[in-house]
């Protein structure tokens, strides 16, 4: 063995958990503060969940969602009536409120858009408000477990696409700690790992809030994953030395028509693996999916601060008073896209007639 893959081998580490439930308060990993330090947050209030979500303490499509379904079982809590209708009337006002938290993962939505549907259909059967807290809790367990099966599916299915000694380019963090477990993007780096096919991977740090060096590069390491750092802007170059041969990323919404809003930064990956002849995967669970999304532009996209643009390293990086544009995300039309890995299988174009049938079976 290398003195690099011992190294490697000596850092391979449980995998954090971003999301859990500890029995009367949600448990979050704080990843704005990953790699430096492993802090949980103890939350007990949506308000709490809500700013968690917001200023990106939890992040990623699918733990964004999940930990919104939390947010609502800590909100039903706060109920202090007898009354079911009135329980459910006011975990519709919770799940409206979370979903005011961020505007583009469409799983945030989702998720509530679930939890809401389990209230009405419990409280219509009645019961006491302790009973109905107990069962949208397990509501929410199921939303969680549910995602860590569906990653672990979408990594099966994407598996055979990949090769042994393949060089792997990634954007942002679609990773385990963007999910209950294995990620999108990555569930087929983890399983690969897991029989012996070795991948190379190429993580680009994904400016301006670093979750492919932060997240992916930390996370991958720890798993004892060969996992390069990347600038974003030397994805080109290593793309043109012929190092990679797929890229894969995550979504946070594909549009009816195969449209993929994703980190941004991700349309120009996709251009680039276009230029080169490398197919351009995305991987996603279907809720993800919005089919009443019709295109890309109608997916919202959020600006966020100035200030992440302007500061880095611990400093100001840039002129005070500068304008800045800040988009979180970009749209990738689905031209670029060679296919969407699904925990149902594998779609390519056409994508409008394809993604809709998933949802059919
Ligand atoms: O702003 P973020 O960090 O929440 O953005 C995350 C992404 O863009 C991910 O690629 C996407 O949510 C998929 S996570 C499986």
């Amino acid at each position: 063995m290398s003195n690099d893959n011992q190294e490697q081998t000596q850092r391979r580490s449980e995998p954090l958990t971003s999301v859990q439930w500890g029995g009367d308060k949600l448990i979050l990993l704080d990843q704005r503060l990953l790699p430096d330090a492993i802090v949980y947050l103890d939350l007990f209030t949506p308000e709490e969940v809500w700013e968690s979500i917001h200023a990106m303490k939890v992040r990623g499509a699918p733990a964004i969602g999940i930990a919104a379904a939390y947010g609502v079982v800590l909100g039903a809590r706060q109920y202090g009536g007898v009354d079911a209708a009135a329980w459910d009337d006011h975990v519709v006002k919770v799940s409206a409120y979370l979903a005011t938290s961020r505007p583009t993962a469409v799983n945030l939505f989702w998720a509530l858009d679930r939890m809401k549907g389990k209230a009405h259909e419990l409280a219509g059967r009645g019961g006491s408000v302790a009973d109905l807290n107990e069962a949208l809790l397990a509501e929410a367990n199921a939303i969680q477990a549910e995602d860590e099966e569906v990653c672990r599916r979408i990594g099966e299915n994407a598996l055979p696409l990949f090769r042994d000694g393949m060089g792997v380019l990634t954007h942002c963090n679609a990773g385990g700690l963007a999910t209950a477990k294995y990620g999108t993007a990555t569930a087929p780096m983890y399983l690969a790992q897991e029989q012996g096919i070795q991948l190379k991977v190429y993580a680009d740090e994904t400016r301006p809030v670093l979750q492919g060096a932060r997240l992916t590069a930390f996370e991958l390491q720890q798993a004892g994953i060969d996992v390069t750092l990347l600038c974003d802007n030397m994805a080109g170059m290593v793309m043109s030395k012929g190092w990679v041969q797929a890229v894969i990323v995550g979504t946070d919404r594909v549009a009816a028509n195969g449209d993929v809003a994703n980190k941004i930064g991700t349309y120009s990956l996709a251009v680039l693996a276009k230029a080169h002849g490398i197919p351009f995967y995305v991987a996603c669970p279907l809720s993800t999916i919005d089919l009443n999304t019709p295109t890309g532009d109608n997916i919202p996209i959020e600006e966020r601060p100035a200030e992440e643009v302007t500061e880095g390293f611990g400093k100001r990086t840039a002129p005070e008073g500068i304008k800045v544009y800040n988009p979180a995300f970009d749209v990738t039309p689905h031209e670029y896209v060679t296919a969407i890995i699904t925990e149902k299988g594998i779609v390519k174009e056409p994508f409008a007639e394809n993604l809709a049938a998933l949802f059919q079976a």
